[in-house]
């Protein structure tokens, strides 16, 4: 049974009452949760495995944020901040996540959308911030026949927001089939609204567009290693990586951009990855230059520790061109890990640089006395 605020806030330590809560699984998106719900956000569960795991503790002001993941609806640990002296703590509002992400909270303000429904569609997204880096160097280093895009798996726009920010580039279509994300795609962004489709991509007739397309681009979900390692990914029918070649192959676009987990490109994948990347090689009969790398969100002034994997390919391009503009990517990063020397670029920006200007929204609570010193941070690298 969840402990009331008021429990919580009287809570003392008691050991055997930890035990038991540290034996519960870290609280989950539950599929069963109705609309009614929605609004109605729960109080955190503290656990000591949860709170010991470095992956899952609270943000600090002087640090970047963990990654943000949709699950920050159920407002785990990640999903609050502890105060400067380490006693207190607060949820983070909806908008303050969205900035975290690189958004303006107004992207996500959508009449009538539940506060976990926005949280999910801002934790999936891309930061506008890597996307608009990502398309200004291809833009630089690519001479475009059709400015034209289309984006796939468009969650919240996160991405195609980059393609959106070159000048003369026309949306012809964004898919997605949640349809919380198709009305924030719908709603005063800039692309029309009628430009984005609600429904399943692999199902979307896509031939009125074949050579019409720029530039491809999306964040196709792929799930090879979420199948206790079996390494379904091939067969599993939400898995779209290893046929987004054929999509590919219908559209023939100039270029194309993917974005995934970095578990994509962890040794377990390496077999499920190079097949993806070689079929893009030869989409449609076409020979595209390929490369898949992992950038991180906080390089490009994202107050964000978020690692993706990026795939670009370019049409008739040897590998060594998508080799070449994935360097100058890398290269125009603007920020850098304090602890690591790069000349020119300003140190990883904070919570307290993101978020210190604005109105303290309140909600602070006690900080539930685990142990009886301050918590030691350290060195809190994410
Ligand atoms: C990681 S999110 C994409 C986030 C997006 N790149 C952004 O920056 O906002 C993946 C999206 O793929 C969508 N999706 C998954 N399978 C799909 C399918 N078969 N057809 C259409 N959309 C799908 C999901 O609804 C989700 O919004």
């Amino acid at each position: 049974m969840k402990a009331t605020r008021a429990q919580q806030l009287s809570m003392s330590f008691d050991p055997g009452a930890l035990a038991h809560r540290a034996a519960e699984p870290p609280a989950q998106y539950d599929q069963s949760e109705t609309d009614a719900d929605e609004d109605a956000l729960g109080d955190c569960q503290w656990s000591t495995s949860v709170a010991l795991d470095p992956k899952h503790r609270p943000q600090v002001w002087d640090h970047p944020s963990s990654t943000v993941r949709r699950e920050w609806c159920r407002y785990p640990q990640e999903a609050h901040l502890l105060d400067e002296e380490n006693w207190r703590y607060r949820r983070l509002t909806v908008d303050e996540i969205a900035i975290l992400q690189g958004f303006e909270p107004s992207w996500f303000q959508i009449p009538g959308m539940t506060n976990r429904n926005r949280i999910r569609a801002i934790g999936d997204a891309v930061p506008p911030p890597l996307a608009r880096a990502i398309v200004s160097v291809i833009n630089k280093q690519w001479n475009w026949k059709r400015r034209t895009a289309v984006e796939i798996c468009a969650g919240s726009g996160g991405l195609g927001s980059g393609a959106a920010s070159l000048e003369g580039m026309e949306h012809l279509a964004l898919v997605d089939q949640w349809a919380p994300a198709c009305a924030i795609l719908r709603h005063e962004k800039p692309w029309g609204a009628d430009r984005v489709h609600c429904g399943n991509v692999k199902q979307h007739d896509f031939s009125n567009l074949k050579g019409k397309v720029g530039f491809l681009s999306g964040g196709p979900p792929c799930q090879p290693w979420s199948i206790g390692g079996r390494r379904k990914g091939f067969v599993d029918p939400r898995d779209l990586l290893a046929w987004i070649h054929e999509l590919v192959g219908t559209l023939r676009p100039e270029v194309f951009a993917f974005e995934n987990v970095p578990g994509l490109v962890t040794e377990l994948n390496a077999e499920y990855l190079t097949s993806v990347l070689s079929n893009l090689r030869v989409a449609g009969g076409k020979k595209y230059g390929v490369v898949a790398g992992v950038l991180n969100a906080a390089d490009y002034g994202v107050p964000q520790i978020r690692r993706r994997v990026i795939i670009l390919g370019f049409r008739d391009m040897p590998t060594a061109f998508a080799h070449h503009v994935f360097d100058k990517i890398g290269a125009a990063a603007t920020h850098r890990d304090p602890h690591l020397p790069a000349a020119g670029r300003q140190r990883w920006r904070t919570l307290r640089d993101a978020l210190d200007a604005r109105p303290d929204p309140g909600g602070w609570r006690k900080w539930i006395d685990i142990v009886p010193e301050p918590r030691p941070l350290g060195n809190r690298r994410r």
